[in-house]
């Protein structure tokens, strides 16, 4: 019998990188100081996988002879995460939950369960960090449950996966990866070696089994999933739940999907009774955007399929120290700089002493280039304290010569600001063909910044 060799390998904690010495920087990652040491122990490792499936070996089959039984898509009765998960749960499928500690994941999973044990199908829940008394307390704030949701308290990954083979649950929950231990693997929980090895069970089981698992991942301080890269590319679904902590809304974001397009998000509220969906994010966005203000303006950034419009806010006030100050909140602080620049340049706007902030205010983060035309005319009205229309929306982006250039979906983004009262869009004159229906609204082509600027 072979005897288990026990190895000492260092694991670069943010994206997997191995190594068989301790560096200060990951060559994978270029992160400073993430190299841990684990020791492996590389006989039970190697072999367990295999043993683990106790299967047959199968051989390899056409398409043709592939029998597709009507996947159907199992819907968790929330039309937000549907829509990010690409209509439905896809059976077999395992979905990544990603989050900062206390940002929600654990109750919309949970409602996601009561929702789906509703509908007579079987779920089974594995904590392993509250107790069942802590899940009872949740669970009697969200509301009602029925009897098909079965709680466990475990985090031995060994009786994790006898409990999911026993049951055969359609829909589990592992709350959280990070506290999923197996004893074949000597490094402590929530390292690259026992968050690998864990998922590697998971994948087996959901794709052995055809049953979907959802595992939860913390978030750590550098925004990912801790031992993350080497999760990402093994589950099938990748999903992070963000938003401000101190703001009551929170974001679903689909960020890998094998089975429905990325970049789809789905809002919800997180309310005394659990999370609640927001069928309107526009309208949740714009809430308290003040009247007759400068420095603010209402642009739209496409996430996914959905148009969102949202309030760019801009201060441009002078500097009172030697060097100017510039901030940006919820948008990339380069794009800024370089509108900033564009306007200098190519409007003559002076503001080298000035200090300029930008906010998007509802606290979303939005890097789509289409709201440049937005920042540049926030600036500009605070830059001359002139108000701009309340009514008016823009979009474009803003090229290097001060040029406006097209954007994507022209007609949904002013169809969504229409809905939402406002009577004039500003957008790029390049788009205006497509425009085909836009009743009830002015449209107002411009083909460069100075073409905005000049409506303030
Ligand atoms: P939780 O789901 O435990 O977060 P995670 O699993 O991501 O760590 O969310 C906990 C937070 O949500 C906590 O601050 C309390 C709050 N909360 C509500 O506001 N309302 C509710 O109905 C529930 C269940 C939690
Ligand atoms: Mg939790």
């Amino acid at each position: 019998m072979a005897k288990a060799k026990i190895t000492t390998v260092f694991y670069c904690q943010s994206c997997g990188y191995e190594s068989s010495k301790w560096m200060g920087q990951c060559p994978g990652c270029r992160e400073w100081n993430t190299f841990v040491e684990e020791k492996i122990n590389t006989k039970t490792t190697v072999s367990s996988s295999l043993s683990r499936t106790g299967r047959e070996v199968e051989k390899p089959l056409m398409l043709s002879e592939i029998a597709l039984n009507d996947e159907e898509r199992m819907s968790t009765h929330m039309d937000e995460l549907n829509r990010v998960l690409g209509g439905g749960i896809v059976p077999g499928s395992l979905i990544l939950v990603g989050g900062d500690p206390g940002i929600g994941k654990s109750t919309l999973l949970l409602q996601v369960c009561r929702n789906i044990a509703n509908d007579g199908r079987k779920v089974l829940y594995i904590s392993g960090e509250e107790s069942l008394r802590q899940i009872k307390l949740r669970a009697n704030r969200i509301g009602e449950f029925g009897e098909n949701l079965l709680l466990l308290c475990e985090t031995d990954l060994a009786v994790i996966e006898t409990t999911i083979r026993n049951i055969s649950p359609d829909i589990t929950i592992i709350d959280s990866i990070q506290t999923v231990y197996s004893g074949d693997v000597t490094s402590a929980p929530g390292s690259v070696s026992q968050v690998r090895e864990a998922t590697n069970v998971f994948l087996q089981l959901a794709k052995g089994m055809g049953n979907s698992i959802f595992i939860v991942g913390h978030v750590t301080k550098e925004g990912t999933v801790a031992g993350p890269r080497v999760l990402e590319h093994m589950v099938d679904t990748v999903l992070y739940f963000e938003g401000d902590r101190h703001a009551s809304y929170r974001i679903l974001r689909g960020v890998k999907n094998r089975f429905g397009s990325t970049n789809e998000i789905g809002v919800f509220e997180m309310r005394d009774k659990g999370l609640i969906e927001v069928h309107n994010p526009s309208e949740f966005m714009l809430s308290g955007k003040p009247e007759g203000a400068s420095g603010s303006i209402v642009s739209c950034s496409m996430e996914g399929t959905r148009p969102i419009l949202l309030e760019i806010q801009a201060l441009v006030s002078r500097t009172s120290f030697g060097f100017p100050r510039r901030q940006a909140i919820g948008t990339d602080f380069n794009r800024v700089n370089l509108l900033m620049a564009v306007l200098e340049k190519r409007v003559g706007l002076q503001m080298s002493d000035c200090d300029a902030y930008v906010n998007l205010a509802g606290g979303m983060r939005i890097t789509e280039p289409a709201i440049d035309l937005g920042i540049a005319m926030a600036v500009t009205s605070s830059f001359k304290n002139r108000p701009i229309d309340d009514k008016m929306a823009a979009f474009g982006e803003i090229g290097l010569s001060g040029e406006v250039r097209g954007v994507s979906m022209i007609e949904q983004r002013i169809n969504e600001a229409v809905k939402l009262g406002f009577t004039t869009c500003v957008v790029p004159k390049v788009c205006l063909k497509q425009i085909k229906n836009a009743d009830g609204v002015k449209i107002i082509g411009v083909s460069s910044v100075q073409d905005a600027i000049d409506l303030i």
